[in-house]
């Protein structure tokens, strides 16, 4: 199977399971919006509870906020985002296709690299086990032309982005060659910039309405509360707010499924320190980030940093972690140093004061502030492509599996009785009535015990308790594991202790 073929299942995966439906479906649905359905939306919160509490909980001086989605349209004056939160985007005439100009570029590159990998594959295949995969790349006439072309494309197009030089990225994809993906041609428009903010009125008569925005980041919000928070949470310097909120973006190029979305959910924290100090903060909290990444155990290989080239108008610093999607490496959280960008617009754009008060130095000084700004979305698209299996058994069958941690499983345990009669249901019945105070259960009795497992699997439920005759006697169930499909009999006055260790979040923290 390619990684597109895995990735489409993933997404018919999805849906057919109730965690991610398109938007507004019996209209056609709505470009770049999804929803997230029974089993997505436990996932989601099970995401946002791991987050949530790995900065509130194991942090005394982080605490949360929950700040309104509308604010005064000044505030993105002051951020910048009026002015500069621009993509440079390129219609194709013939089709009428819109294109993120940079986008079109960075994959011209990509198909530099996948063109020296297929180069390598072929030689191995040639040369067997003799070959010399170091030495091939570094003599190999084919592969030094492509990379040499990738690099001279990648610092040309560096310097025009960095100068933000539209005229020279429209020559780059003319000199390229590029052609537009749906009609073929090459019948480009000049690059123009599109600011990516969606704005609506605010207001009930024409005269009095204001153009507000939808925000694009949940950050503002944190910037503009900061002082409320420090001084009635009596915070000293370092402390950190985070938030959970959605945010909206008008992206021209929406594609692959919820990885770039329209309405979308950030998880973001702003660490407030002394100016100077902000490097250091900048290293600590990506080692930490990426631990928080890591602890979920799909493998270290699978995240990487990516150090930014263009530093945003508010950056001193900033890296993104990447994880390995079906379709490549890709930024799910980016680590920022924004200095005192925000906090000094908003002093000028408001006329305020909003300096903070050092009691052990007895001076006033504009905080420097690095933030952690993960996508939600992103990070849930993560889990599901890593987790996704389609494993063939002993017997030659398949089974579909979701390799969820299990402390971010939607459904933690199902409760199976072996038949429909017997007495079997009703203790598997009270089983749950017990553990329903603890954990999310499913109770099923329908088809063969075999298809239960199956579904179960599907949807990433790490353990299925089996109720049968003998659990009538002796007061046992069988406890099967998801992954290893092993069973073992288990009293069920254990269940819940057995099954807390294995799927409370806090085990999870307790790794960081
Ligand atoms: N406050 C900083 C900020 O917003 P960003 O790199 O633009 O920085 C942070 O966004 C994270 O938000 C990204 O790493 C990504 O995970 C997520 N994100 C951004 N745009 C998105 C979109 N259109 N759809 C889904 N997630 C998005």
């Amino acid at each position: 199977m390619t990684q597109e073929e895995v990735f489409k299942k993933i997404v018919a995966h999805c849906k057919e399971y109730g965690f991610v439906f398109p938007s507004s479906e019996i209209y056609d649905g709505l470009g770049a919006v999804y929803d997230y359905g029974q089993l997505g939306v436990e996932l989601k919160n099970n995401i946002k509870t791991y987050w949530w509490q790995s900065m509130v909980l194991l942090h005394d001086n982080i605490v949360g906020l929950d700040s309104a989605i509308f604010m005064h349209p000044t505030i993105w004056k002051a951020s910048g985002h009026v002015d500069a939160f621009n993509d440079p985007l390129i219609d194709n005439r013939d089709s009428k296709r819109r294109y993120r100009a940079d986008v079109l570029i960075e994959e011209q590159m990509a198909k530099y690299d996948e063109k020296i990998e297929k180069e390598v594959v072929k030689a191995r295949k040639r040369f067997g086990d003799s070959f010399d995969e170091a030495k091939y790349r570094a003599t190999s006439a084919n592969v030094l032309d492509y990379a040499a072309r990738r690099n001279a494309l990648h610092d040309r197009y560096k310097r025009a982005i960095n100068e933000n030089n539209l005229e020279e990225l429209k020559q780059i994809i003319v000199d390229e060659e590029i052609v537009c993906p749906v009609s073929g041609t090459r019948n480009w428009t000049d690059v123009r910039q599109f600011n990516l903010m969606f704005s609506t009125d605010m207001g009930s008569t024409a005269d009095s309405s204001m153009k507000i925005y939808l925000r694009p980041e949940t950050a503002q919000g944190i910037f503009v509360n900061y002082l409320n928070v420090q001084k009635t949470g009596r915070m000293k310097i370092p402390f950190g707010i985070a938030q959970i909120g959605k945010a909206f973006r008008n992206e021209i190029v929406a594609r692959q499924f919820i990885f770039r979305m329209r309405e979308f959910e950030q998880m973001e924290m702003q660490f407030f320190i002394k100016p100077g100090t902000e490097l250091d903060w900048f290293s600590k909290w990506k080692e930490s980030r990426m631990k928080w990444h890591q602890a979920l155990g799909f493998g270290a290989e699978r995240y990487r940093f990516h150090d930014h080239d263009k530093l945003a108008h508010y950056a001193n610093a900033a890296t993104d972690i990447e994880f390995l999607m079906p379709f490549g490496f890709k930024e799910v959280e980016g680590i920022h140093s924004r200095t005192d960008f925000d906090l000094s617009q908003h002093e000028k754009f408001s006329g305020k004061s909003i300096k903070y008060f050092d009691p052990e130095t007895n001076e006033s000084y504009t905080p420097y502030v690095v933030e952690t700004s993960i996508g939600l979305d992103r990070m849930f698209l993560s889990i599901m492509s890593a987790s996704y299996d389609e494993e063939v058994l002993e017997n030659g069958e398949t089974r579909t599996v979701l390799h969820l941690p299990a402390q971010l499983a939607p459904v933690k345990l199902a409760i199976l009785p072996l038949v429909r009669k017997d007495g079997l249901p009703e203790l598997a019945r009270s089983i749950l009535d017990d553990l329903k105070f603890h954990f999310n259960c499913q109770y099923d009795e329908k088809d063969s015990i075999g298809k239960r497992y199956r579904r179960q699997d599907a949807i990433g439920t790490p353990f299925c308790v089996t109720v049968d005759h003998q659990s009538l006697e002796d007061k046992t169930v069988t406890l099967r594991d998801r992954d290893s499909m092993e069973q073992q009999r288990i009293k069920i006055g254990d269940l819940c202790n057995v099954l807390s260790d294995k799927v409370s979040i806090t085990s999870l923290l307790k790794t960081l």
